[in-house]
């Protein structure tokens, strides 16, 4: 059982991240997206409203046979990943700046739990510059993030941003 744990925060989730997963389904039997908790960091959805998200843009979506969840966590993330009995945690790597953390936090998780390998995918061209915090950035100063986010998800920051 090849069972892949991506984790993020996904606040909210860009086309970029969609790209990685749908690309990942035939490399894995399950793939459990991970939705950090994470208040610290002041996110502008609660990790409940992440995952109501990510769910309703899954919905009705192909993947198949290869199992999709979704769900939030906290904690060090190979405790979590051993919780759930996953073998490999997925990420994707846009650039270089992407690839010296994740490079850490790669080897640090290496060292914590050996047999948990981490995979990456290299980002989409079209989506290698998305990152949440932009898109919340440009979305929240006016400016078009039509093509970048899943529909639902611009309609869900619109009606954050008017409440
Ligand atoms: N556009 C993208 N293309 C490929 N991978 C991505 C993209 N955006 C994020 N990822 C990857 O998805 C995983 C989860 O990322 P995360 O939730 O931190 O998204 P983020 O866009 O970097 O958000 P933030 O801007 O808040 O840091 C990471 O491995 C990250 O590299
Ligand atoms: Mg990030």
């Amino acid at each position: 059982m090849r069972r892949a744990i991506f984790p993020g925060s996904f606040d909210p989730l860009t086309n970029g991240h969609l790209d990685i997963v749908e690309r990942s389904i035939d490399l894995f039997d399950e793939i459990i997206i991970g939705v950090l908790n994470n208040p610290d960091k002041h996110p502008m959805f609660s990790p409940e409203e992440r995952c109501e998200m990510i769910d309703e843009v899954f919905e009705g979506f192909d993947s198949k046979g290869c199992k999709l969840v979704v769900e939030s966590f906290q904690g060090l993330l190979v405790d979590y990943v051993k919780s759930r009995n996953g073998t490999a945690i997925l990420r994707g790597i846009r650039a270089v700046s992407d690839y010296e953390y994740e490079l850490r936090m790669a080897l640090m998780n290496r060292r914590l739990e050996p047999e948990i390998e981490t995979v990456f995918l290299m980002a989409a061209e079209e989506y290698s510059y998305v990152s949440s915090r932009l898109v919340k950035q440009v979305f929240t100063l006016g400016g078009r993030v039509e093509g970048l986010i899943p529909d639902l998800v611009e309609e869900k920051m619109r009606e954050k941003l008017n409440s």
